[in-house]
């Protein structure tokens, strides 16, 4: 989704601008742009496309000159990607500027008033409605302006300003699209998020909704909504800035899934103590706080909600507790049935999903206790949570998660012991037996990794598919949703989970000969009832690709392809599972030729609903 920077300081801003962008294209875009501000007046260049052509166009015309600037990735919202959408957007004076993320709900009317005054508009989207206003409300005081100008807006909005007037001057917005201030002492930054400006520094606030910050190049002050100044809490991030580099992989996601063990390590390791306890940092639930919840909801999008999903199956089998999983845009809307004797559990990568951090508001209006499991640090849902466990996963860059997700699961696993000990539904002893296969999936994970060149090639006989269906039962099924999404974001090939149990009941039609099926058999289990399944579509032309366990490579003996997995205790099976599905995505998207790390139409953070 949109990314916003803005600098104030004393370097030249246009190449500090332009590096500051391309830090931020993973969150997904179709056009940019930056202005800046020298001499009383504001530059705008903008063109549709990637930064490349921004950069490009620069180079063609002229590279403007200033200390003072701000710039956008836009994805498309309100028309079409072309350069007159593109951000920044003037004011009808050219005295302002701005950039925006978020939907400004109220902008049809605020534009059909404005037009009435006689404001001629110059683009399709919301955010012009945003410039005008400052023209309309412009008293001769920028700080003044603005608040006048927010008090009108309703919807979601970041927004980065400029006042030609006032050229020592940079404003910031927030309301419920992410927004930060990173300080340093050659000048100071806004962003979308850190990874943009982790180059420079690594000292940010936070900003919240409802807060304004007054950007100068020596420091920064904020404010409430009613023009109030308030103090806020400078926080360090500790990424590490080669962590949001590719580091020699042709692409970021293929880097993400490498880093998958390391990952999974850094967020276990400081969980689980020396003598084989659980200890989720701060959280402070006591026993009689978890024996007293009578439901779990889980909720979450995309990926987020997979991870949901398989946190159903294992605390409901571990703890024995109610969970229901939600997709957050149906979650919020739905009048769940949440109250103070339910945990919801909030997942999410980038902590700004603004569906998933609605639902996190409607469950605490609710009563509910709220815990969320979320990457980026200081992001909104783990302000906002009760209690929060962080994935200490590192920035994931690629669109299409990996790491995050990986990450997410072992979370959950990490909870759903903590809620069976506490439920005394699992003995200290199996406990203990969990926690120390759990700290061996890292390494299994890694194991991985050698069977890469045999994915490359099934992945190769892909080149060319409409359709695929991914089929499993239990945690299989739940691991099928998971692979799914990756194969058909990334690839464009149609494809659908199926419980494979369900095949009969109607999907079975569309198996013809050809037809390519992904079986899921790592649920021991029920390896033979899904092998029956997988014969089904067999019988009927398909073809079919097993993943299955190291010990039960007879499930090879009936299919096209197979690979076996190492082994772990079943509940722990799709963190081992997911991966060589990943690299099936992946490889199916390489050979297709597509953009792997920024598939179409999509983005990394989705900060309007
Ligand atoms: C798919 C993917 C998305 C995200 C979803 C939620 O690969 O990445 O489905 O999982 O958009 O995003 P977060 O986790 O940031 O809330």
């Amino acid at each position: 989704m949109c990314g916003i920077i803005g600098y104030n300081g004393t370097s030249d801003v246009a190449p500090l601008l332009l590096d500051g962008l391309e830090k931020l294209e993973y969150r997904g875009y179709d056009s940019a742009g930056i202005a800046v501000l020298e001499d009383g007046q504001i530059d705008i260049v903008k063109s549709k496309g990637k930064i490349s052509s921004l950069r490009e166009k620069i180079s063609k015309t002229h590279a403007p000159k200033g200390d003072i600037g701000i710039g956008h990735t836009r994805w498309a919202t309100h028309g079409e990607p072309s350069d007159e959408n593109a951000h920044p957007h003037y004011s009808a004076s050219r005295r302002f500027a701005v950039v925006h993320n978020g939907i400004i709900e109220n902008f049809a009317t605020l534009k059909a008033d404005l037009q009435k005054k006689g404001y001629v508009f110059h683009s399709d989207t919301d955010t012009e409605v945003v410039a005008m206003l400052l023209d309309e409300n412009d008293n001769g005081n920028f700080f003044e302006t603005v608040l006048k100008t927010v008090k009108m807006l309703q919807g979601s909005y970041a927004l980065g300003i400029l006042d030609a007037n006032d050229p020592d001057t940079l404003i910031a917005v927030k309301r419920s699209s992410p927004l930060i201030v990173a300080v340093s002492p050659e000048g100071n930054y806004i962003a979308s998020d850190i990874t943009a400006v982790l180059n420079h520094t690594r000292e940010m606030y936070k900003m919240n909704d409802g807060e304004l910050a007054v950007i100068k190049p020596d420091g920064v002050t904020f404010f409430n909504e009613d023009g109030d100044p308030i103090l806020k809490e400078l926080q360090h991030v500790d990424w590490d800035v080669h962590a949001a580099e590719k580091g020699g992989y042709e692409h970021f996601m293929m880097k993400e899934i490498k880093e998958q063990p390391d990952a999974l390590r850094k967020t276990l390791s400081p969980r689980i103590t020396e003598d084989n306890k659980i200890k989720l940092d701060d959280i402070e639930l006591t026993d009689e706080q978890i024996k007293g919840f009578d439901r779990i909801y889980i909720v979450g999008c995309g990926s987020a909600y997979h991870v949901g999903v398989v946190g159903k199956y294992v605390i409901e089998q571990l703890a024995r507790i109610p969970v229901e999983v939600d997709i957050a845009s149906e979650f919020r809307y739905r009048y769940p049935l949440v109250n103070e004797k339910t945990l919801t559990i909030i997942i999410s990568q980038s902590g700004e999903t603004a569906d998933t951090l609605e639902a996190l508001r409607e469950a605490k209006r609710a009563g509910s206790r709220t815990l969320a499991i979320v990457n980026v640090v200081g992001s909104s849902i783990a302000s906002e949570a009760d209690d929060v466990l962080y994935t200490w996963a590192g920035p994931e860059i690629s669109v299409a998660t990996t790491k995050a997700y990986s990450t997410q699961l072992s979370l959950m696993y990490l909870l759903a012991i903590r809620f069976a000990l506490a439920k005394g539904s699992i003995t200290e002893s199996y406990s203990q037996e969990l926690l120390t296969e759990l700290q061996t999936i890292p390494d299994k994970v890694e194991e991985i990794f050698k069977l890469e060149p045999q994915i490359e090639r099934v992945a190769e006989t892909y080149t060319y598919l409409h359709h695929a269906y991914f089929i499993g039962r239990n945690l299989d099924y739940a691991v099928a949703l998971e692979a799914s999404l990756k194969l058909k974001e990334i690839s464009y090939i149609h494809s659908e989970a199926y419980a494979a149990g369900e095949l009969k009941h109607g999907t079975i039609s569309l198996i013809e000969p050809g037809t390519s099926v992904i079986a899921l058999c790592c649920c021991e289990r029920l390896v033979d009832k899904t092998v029956s399944n997988a014969k089904e579509v067999l019988a009927r032309g398909a073809q079919v690709f097993a993943v299955a366990n190291e010990g039960n490579e007879s499930v090879g003996n009936i299919c096209d392809h197979a690979i076996y997995l190492p082994k772990t205790n079943p509940l722990f099976q799709p963190s081992i599972e997911v991966v060589p599905l990943q690299l099936l995505g992946y490889y199916t998207a390489k050979a297709r030729k597509c953009d792997i790390d920024k598939p179409r139409n999509l983005a990394k953070s989705v900060t309007v609903e």
